[in-house]
């Protein structure tokens, strides 16, 4: 007997919820830089995670930064889905708390560190040493004895002076893993600040000098140390492929190179990170799934063509997994008209986020706590550091009525803005808060004046 409902139609596809009609005034969200769960709530406010942010802004003050858990999650599993059979390292230099670090346990990726605080504070939560890839362009020798006195899973080298301080520090029964860090001469097309595959920088060992080559030679005559493989990062907020790709072509060529010479086939390449987000909607973000076949065919094309076999590849993203995640808060403290401009002033800047200052880096920002029917203008949003350079956001377009006490929220905030927040003008650090699920908790509290007078000794 035929089946009853063979041929029927399939079940409709259950409808999204629409989001509620936009009130006069309200604009709608940018796509892809806000937070999946960014939803308009009627009177104004945004919330991230299920928490709006007037109650974060009540609750914890201003500034705010606000790490919405399940993007971050969302985001590490988006790695290991489009990368299966690759290692994901997280690099904590965009943004590490212990939270942070849980989370990147949970998900079974590797951890990136660069320095005794990111290192302590990894294994302090609880994350296992043997995933942790330890670098940094100078290594002090403190750090050295402290990641191999741990036996810390790989250490990536640098420079020539390092693999003779390593050696001396690496534990001789147990040697210690190592990946020599090349550059590959690639210009990835980025900020000069943040460029690093070329020639004319400070990290890396040059194949086309001969260091990298010299570096083998002696790592591989060194019995203290195991060479296990090849890294190389060609710079950060990069959205094109091609420059990983031609990367991947010229570190196989070296791979070769050194079967050639040592008869050694090294069986891993870390190509490091750097995937570029959108902060803006002008931004184009990297696409994981096509870098990940872009890398993967040339590693696979390459390899054949020298007759070797495919290394076990890693990437290493910060910013892509932790930038997009972070939202931060900021209360209006003043609306200047001067020259041309309406200078809206607010209750953080360059100490809170260095980028702008230091890259240019571009932002957008939302007013949230009221529907404004104002038309929008062009504004400058400013910070209260005693610098003109000390500018938030060049341009952009908030209600003309935007007043003191009003909320401002900036996406795209998560990676290298709370980890690289200073104490400029003594002001104390924005606290971390956590959100997930309708929930908030503090992940960093807030730092005080009475926590900076306290290191004052002298
Ligand atoms: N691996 C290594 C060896 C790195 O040096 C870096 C970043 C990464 C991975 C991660 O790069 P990402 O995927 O996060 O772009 N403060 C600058 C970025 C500095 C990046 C330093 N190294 C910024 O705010 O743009």
């Amino acid at each position: 007997m035929a089946d009853a409902d063979a041929g029927a139609a399939p079940e409709p596809a259950p409808e999204p919820a629409p989001e509620p009609p936009l009130e006069p005034g309200v604009v709608p969200l940018e796509p892809g830089i806000w937070p999946a769960s960014t939803r308009r709530l009627s009177c104004g406010d945004l919330s991230v995670g299920g928490v709006g942010l007037v109650d974060i802004a009540a609750e914890h003050g201003t500034p705010a930064n606000v790490l919405d858990l399940a993007e971050f999650r969302a985001r590490c599993e988006n790695y290991r889905r489009a990368l299966p059979d690759t290692e994901i390292a997280y690099a904590g230099k965009a943004l590490l708390t212990r939270a942070v670090v849980a989370l990147v346990h949970e998900q079974g990726l590797a951890l990136d560190v660069c320095s005794e605080g990111e290192l302590a504070l990894a294994v302090s939560a609880g994350f296992p040493v043997q995933r942790i890839i330890l670098h940094g362009n100078a290594k002090p020798p403190t750090l050295l004895s402290l990641a191999t006195k741990l036996r810390v899973g790989r250490i990536v080298v640098d420079n020539l002076d390092e693999i003779e301080m390593l050696a001396r520090a690496a534990h001789r029964t147990a040697p210690q893993p190592v990946l020599v860090r090349i550059t590959p001469g690639v210009d990835a097309g980025t900020h000069r600040a943040i460029t690093t595959g070329t020639e004319d920088q400070k990290f890396g060992l040059s194949i086309k000098s001969g260091a990298a080559a010299a570096a083998v030679r002696r790592i591989l005559a060194l019995p203290a140390l195991r060479l296990v493989g090849l890294h190389c990062h060609i710079g950060s907020q990069v959205s094109a492929v091609e420059p990983y790709v031609e990367a991947v072509r010229r570190t196989v060529n070296f791979l070769a190179a050194v079967r050639d010479e040592h008869g050694v086939t090294l069986e891993q390449l870390n190509i490091g990170g750097g995937h570029a987000i959108a902060y803006t909607p002008a931004d184009a973000e990297m696409r994981i799934d096509r870098l990940a076949s872009a890398v993967r065919g040339a590693l696979g094309h390459s390899c054949a063509q020298h007759d070797m076999s495919v290394p076990r590849l890693t990437v290493e993203p910060g910013r892509a997994i932790a930038g997009p995640s972070g939202v931060t808060v900021y209360t209006v403290l003043n609306v200047k008209h001067a020259g041309a401009r309406t200078w809206v002033a607010v209750d953080g800047g360059m100490s809170d986020n260095p980028r702008p200052a230091l890259y240019g880096a571009r932002y957008i920002a939302r007013l949230v706590g009221r529907v404004s029917s104002a038309a929008t203008e062009p504004v400058t949003v400013v910070g209260r550091h005693c610098e003109s350079g000390d500018i938030l956001i060049d341009s952009v377009r908030l209600p003309a009525d935007v007043h003191v006490g009003d909320l401002l929220a900036v996406p795209a905030t998560g990676a290298y803005q709370h980890a690289m927040a200073s104490n400029y003008n003594h002001t104390p650090r924005p606290p971390l808060v956590g959100v997930d699920n309708g929930r908030s908790r503090v992940l960093v509290r807030r730092e005080t004046v009475a926590d900076l007078l306290s290191r004052d000794v002298g």
